[in-house]
């Protein structure tokens, strides 16, 4: 059995014991051995001692748990599918963790409003399910659906591969049930979209990264399914091309996706997933739109697409998903090269090109040894750089890319949260006065600092 460190000996038994009571013994957690899935994060940069994991099975159960951890002073780290990408549900300063995957029903689904309630575990799979079940669509979509779950996405304001279509998660949340690190417990559901009822208290939790308390539900609105569908992958040999080709997808037609690719990134995945290259020569940058398709309209706008070099266009489900294979495949076949820096950022259009075409050369100069991945959400300016070949705790390299985002007017998280992994440059994004207010919600609402301490705010 795994040694249990000093973050486990400042837990009283009491405090164990309570719990116990509470959720009962099956959903109190305390073989480290059994437990280790929780305290390493997806990246695998991130690595904690062993903590307790709890898995409470109500909102009043949670309201409970934050009423002992107040009273002895318990840090809560909420997690669900554990898909996070910057640390921000690792329990690096101990505490417990706060399984919340009990709490997965979707529930109240109307089918003329096109809305649900979705409890905090449900995966975005599971809602996506349901919603399709009558007819509509979630708006919110990435590769790791069937593991994240609705709370984890409303923590970090997760966006995915539709956001070009339907915006990011905040934009889906009609409502909130959550318990805020005070103890209370709040819940605010409503049936109906347009509700102007004062300070809205979803958006303030949506990106709260677990700070201020624990989501437990959510009323989320669904969006319409698009008609039949066009994939493409379009070839480029300059990155000025690809935006300005997706620009032109944006303007001329209805995108539902538009995903960047690298040649290098393409032959990772290719040797990874053991898939043929899709095109016979090298393209060094490659567009993956996904467009509703009225007639011959892409067809027509791809004739005009200046720098286009290749392509290839599925119509049918089974064709349209092997391509999506290529660009879904990049986030696993990058982290088998070990510990990746993940950032994800946002550029303005006017200076994306040139920043997916220089970063790398500036990684190069200060870390040799590093490679630099670039994929990601083009349409909305949104580029992962991902940098293998480092040390896990090289933070100045991380310094280095944001730093040229925020000078060139971008964000320096554009969809996965600050968490650990990006604290520390939180300054290169808010000023003092933001800073300050935030940390004075914070001490509102989490008076113990019990919340998710470590994450989010420096
Ligand atoms: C993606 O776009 O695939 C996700 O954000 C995950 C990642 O960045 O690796
Ligand atoms: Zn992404």
């Amino acid at each position: 059995m795994a040694s249990l460190g000093v973050a486990w000996r400042s837990i009283p038994p009491t405090f164990l014991a309570d719990l116990r009571d509470l959720v009962g013994p099956r959903n109190l957690l305390t073989d480290p051995d059994l437990t280790i899935g929780h305290r390493i994060d997806w990246t695998g940069r991130f690595t904690a001692d062993p903590v307790p994991v709890v898995r409470p099975g109500s909102a009043g159960e949670i309201a409970e748990l934050v009423t002992l951890a107040r009273r002895d002073g318990i840090a809560l780290v909420p997690q669900g599918g554990n898909t996070g990408l910057v640390g921000g549900a690792t329990p690096m300063e101990g505490g417990v963790v706060v399984d919340m995957r009990r709490l997965g029903q979707v529930s109240d689904l109307d089918p003329v409003a096109g809305q649900l309630t979705a409890g905090a575990g449900a995966t975005i799979g599971e809602v996506q399910a349901v919603a399709r079940g009558v007819g509509w669509e979630y708006g919110v979509d990435w590769a790791a659906r069937d593991s994240a779950t609705v709370g984890g996405s409303i923590a970090t304001d997760a966006g995915g591969i539709r956001f070009v279509a339907h915006g990011g998660t905040r934009r889906q949340l009609i409502g909130i049930e959550a318990v805020f690190g005070s103890g209370e417990l709040v819940s605010h559901l409503p049936r109906v979209e347009k509700d102007n009822t004062g300070y809205q208290l979803a958006s303030l939790l949506c990106g709260s990264e677990g700070t201020l308390g624990l989501v437990t539900a959510a009323r989320l609105r669904l969006v319409r399914p698009p008609g039949p569908t066009v994939v493409a992958l379009l070839g480029f040999s300059s990155v000025a091309d690809v935006v300005s080709g997706g620009t032109m997808l944006r303007l001329g037609s209805r995108p539902l996706a538009l995903e960047l690719m690298t040649a290098r990134g393409l032959e990772l995945v290719c040797r990874h997933l053991g898939l043929t290259h899709p095109f016979e020569d090298r393209q060094e940058y490659v567009l993956l739109a996904e467009l509703e398709d009225h007639g011959n309209t892409v067809q027509a706008v791809l004739a005009e697409m200046e720098g286009l070099t290749a392509s290839a266009v599925a119509l049918d489900a089974a064709s349209q998903l092997r391509l999506w294979r290529y660009r879904e495949g990049h986030t696993e076949a990058i982290s088998r090269l070990g510990s990746v820096h993940k950032l994800d950022v946002t550029l303005p259009p006017g200076v994306l090109a040139d920043f997916i075409a220089e970063i790398p050369a500036a990684v190069a100069a200060l870390r040799p040894k590093a490679t630099v991945w670039l994929f990601g959400h083009v349409g909305d300016g949104n580029i992962h750089v991902n940098l293998t070949g480092l040390d896990p705790d090289d933070d100045d390299i991380d310094g280095l890319v944001l730093t040229e985002v925020a000078a060139r007017g971008g964000s320096i998280s554009a969809e996965h949260g600050i968490g650990r992994a990006k604290r520390r440059f939180l300054s290169l994004a808010h000023g003092a006065a933001d800073l300050a207010v935030m940390e004075r919600l914070r001490a509102a609402l989490d008076p113990d600092r019990i919340c998710n301490p470590g994450v989010l705010l420096p």
